[in-house]
């Protein structure tokens, strides 16, 4: 029986570890500029049990007592999560997909976005920009539309015509900008302090990495309640890293599963500033210059939170690894053919680093390994 407790506190920053309640609808630390996580409270998630699942919910709201949300509130959502974990063929037979392309616009940023916008809108925001490669924008479009929120997209010029198309279509503003995402992100920031609109943009809002912190507790359930082996993730801004790595951690603490996962972190070679920062041993992750790759939503040359991605990585003795783009294609291309699996490139990255875990001897052929297919390639079929 599901009890009335609210696990979810308010905000305490990374970097000077002041708590904020969560009356404020807040970007990033008032005080120090830091990046804020939402405190979830172990020992009230520890009176649920898993029965108190809400058999309801086909979506990821079956886990919203781990969410950063009112509970008693209307959640704004279009059953996102949920999604199938699906058995490869392709590489071995140890290999698990989690399908995020079954999402509704076809990725798993419409998990962070279904929560930021839910949080949101309890706050009473009206109105928010963010900067996006594309896959966020058209997950904010749609979610904002659904709020009567408005939302105002900051995207390179170069993201994917699709993308661009299908936020544009949900009723997004797109303002396109020179340059890569950070620069995308500037202007968003600027236009957030002139109009007064929240910033939605990553890490600057605290309320993205718990909802794609629940592809780590659906593993988890759908593994029986244990946890794989390794994870292995396409690392861009980092949100879904982050997310599953705090999940499994509150998972093993509340004694809902007994061991970690290592997380396989997966960068294209022309965009690896993680990759390059954590097997150098760095705390902090330097920009990358000139990014060059097909998978654009990987193309973030200086994540926000690369010590926070960096420290994830090192507690969940992680391994970091670079794939080049005619590694991504031939992934792609086998995933398609091999498992009728339609994957963007940054997506088909993580996919694209298996072949080399094996070869190399990081990963044995007898460990379980769940990839988690980010992003549906519909959106990119130039790209095949
Ligand atoms: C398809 C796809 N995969 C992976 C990523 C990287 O996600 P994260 O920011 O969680 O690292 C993105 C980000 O845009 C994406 O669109």
């Amino acid at each position: 029986m599901a009890r009335l407790v609210q696990p979810y506190k308010g905000l305490r920053c990374n970097d000077c570890h002041t708590f904020f309640d969560d009356k404020d609808s807040l970007e990033r630390c008032p005080k120090c500029g830091g990046l804020l996580d939402t405190v979830l409270d172990e020992d009230s998630l520890a009176e649920y049990s898993r029965q108190d699942l809400d058999s309801g919910a086909r979506s990821m709201w079956r886990f919203s007592m781990f969410l950063p949300v009112r509970r008693a509130h209307g959640q704004v959502t279009a059953s996102e999560g949920g999604t199938p974990l699906r058995r490869v063929k392709s590489y071995s037979k140890n290999i698990w997909a989690k399908d995020e392309t079954r999402n509704p616009t076809g990725t798993f940023k419409d998990r962070g976005a279904s929560v930021a916008i839910t949080r949101l809108s309890q706050l009473k925001v009206r109105g928010l920009v963010l900067a996006s490669e594309g896959n966020a924008g058209c997950s904010f479009a749609l979610y904002s539309k659904m709020a009567g929120i408005r939302c105002h997209v900051y995207l390179p010029r170069q993201a994917n015509a699709a993308k661009v198309l299908l936020a544009k279509k949900l009723g997004a503003r797109l303002t396109q900008v020179s340059g890569t995402i950070a620069d995308a992100a500037l202007d968003a920031a600027k236009a957030a302090k002139e109009s007064g609109q929240y910033n939605a943009s990553t890490f600057v809002t605290p309320f993205r990495h718990d909802g794609k912190g629940t592809m780590a507790l659906e593993v988890c359930e759908q593994f029986g309640w244990q946890s794989p082996d390794y994870i292995v993730y396409p690392v861009g801004g980092g949100v879904g890293l982050v997310g599953m790595w705090k999940m499994f951690k509150i998972l093993e603490k509340i004694g809902w599963i007994r061991n970690r996962p290592r997380i396989v972190a997966v960068q294209p070679s022309g965009c690896a500033p993680v990759v390059e920062a954590f097997n150098h041993g760095r705390e902090e992750v330097d920009a990358w210059k000139s990014p060059k790759t097909m998978a654009n939503g990987l193309k973030i040359p200086k994540p926000l939170a690369g010590k926070w991605i960096l420290g994830s990585l090192r507690e969940s003795r992680g391994i970091a690894m670079k794939v080049s783009d005619s590694e991504i294609r031939r992934a792609m291309r086998r995933l398609v053919k091999t498992d009728g699996m339609l994957l963007e490139p940054s997506s088909a990255a993580a996919f694209a680093a298996i072949p080399r875990l094996y070869e190399n001897g990081s990963v044995d052929r007898r460990e379980s390994m769940v990839v988690i297919a980010t992003g549906s390639g519909l959106k990119t079929l130039d790209d095949f």
